[in-house]
């Protein structure tokens, strides 16, 4: 039920420290954590659709940090049918909040057929993937009735988190004390999650200006830029504004062309050592007239030096981790321009929650 919330996808984003927490304990817990060897493996092989596709992205850039492990991600729409070579003995992870989906059951096939072992992360533990996989990694979300994906997706990233860090300690690159750091790390998150929700009244607001908007530009570098394409997919999904996202290096090879002052621009970029590169593009963005909004800490707020149509500051947080805190706020941003526009936010039109034929 919806309780005292207007619509299914702001109770569940509402949620999100509580599932996060929940979906963590067992993750982090070494003894029952899914026996994998991380060991053995040269590369990692991920596949899923959407959101959850994003959430493999951000796990890419997790794996190969603390796991030194390469890692091949592709939705699974096209992994399916590249008849890609997979190392021998290989791991391939499905990521999947029905799964159901239909692409993604269809890469978690052809992985198995070709001698992979199948790690699902999935919200549904009696679903064809999870019975399908040699081994499940269960988020713990609860159902997610709104077809736009939120609780599903921070779930995810920490489970992904959880296996990466494993991957490292097994592959030697994390040692005992730094995983325990990073286990404690992880585990505020649902608090950092919380504590960004105070954010709501201010993207409240600003959702007034962004429903004028015909495009809006999401912008991230390392592990934000999928949570600028998830902030993207989001808007477009349930707003039907055009939004895109794109990795804030690219920005002169093709997107500057599109900024002007009807355009907005979000940035996701929390104060680590790509900052300074993210903002010397958000100056060409708001010498071109483009009015941003960044999304950032306090440290990054006070080194930005850009006029913005707004500013959210998060709470301070290891850059590691910051994937799934900032998710809270492009998933509002969202939520509040779609709602502000009266759209049908629970039911976006010509969506389905989970895609069972290709
Ligand atoms: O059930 P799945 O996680 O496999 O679904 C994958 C996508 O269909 C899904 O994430 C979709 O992109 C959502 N509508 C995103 O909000």
């Amino acid at each position: 039920e919806k309780g005292n919330h207007r619509h299914y996808m702001i109770k569940e984003i509402y949620e999100q420290p509580e599932v996060v927490a929940r979906t963590l304990a067992p993750h982090l817990d070494i003894e029952q954590a899914p026996a994998l060897d991380w060991k053995a493996q040269q590369r990692l092989t991920i596949t899923a659709c959407g959101t959850a596709f994003y959430a493999g992205l951000v796990a890419k850039y997790w794996f190969e940090r603390l796991g030194r492990l390469p890692v091949e991600i592709d939705v699974a729409s096209e992994f399916r049918y590249r008849e890609a070579p997979l190392p021998e003995k290989g791991l391939m992870i499905v990521v999947s909040q029905s799964g159901e989906t239909a692409d993604t059951l269809a890469g978690l096939r052809y992985a198995k057929a070709h001698g992979q072992t199948v790690l699902a992360v999935v919200n549904v533990p009696t679903s064809s993937m999870a019975r399908e996989a040699d081994l499940v990694a269960q988020t713990h979300a609860g159902p997610e009735i709104g077809v736009a994906s939120t609780k599903a997706f921070t779930c995810q990233l920490a489970t992904l988190f959880a296996l990466a860090l494993q991957a490292g300690r097994a592959r030697g690159h994390v040692s005992a004390q730094e995983a325990q750091a990073l286990a404690e790390t992880v585990q505020r998150v649902p608090g950092l999650m919380h504590e960004a929700m105070a954010l709501e009244p201010q993207i409240e607001a600003l959702a007034r200006d962004l429903a004028k908007a015909r495009d809006v530009l999401y912008f991230g570098r390392g592990a934000a830029f999928p949570i600028a394409m998830e902030g993207a997919l989001k808007l477009k999904e349930i707003s039907y504004i055009h939004a895109e996202g794109y990795a804030a290096g690219e920005l002169k090879h093709g997107p500057i062309a599109l900024i002007d002052e009807t355009t907005p621009v979000v940035v996701v970029a929390p104060y680590d050592h790509l900052f300074e590169k993210t903002i010397s593009n958000m100056q060409e963005v708001a010498a071109r007239g483009g009015r941003i909004v960044l999304i950032t800490d306090e440290e990054g707020a006070a080194h930005a030096h850009i006029d913005t149509l707004a500013t959210l500051v998060l709470p301070k947080m290891d850059p590691l981790v910051a994937p799934i805190a900032y998710a809270v706020p492009v998933q509002l941003i969202a939520y509040h321009t779609a709602v502000f526009m009266g759209k049908d936010v629970d039911q976006p039109r010509n969506l389905a929650k989970s895609v069972t034929v290709e």
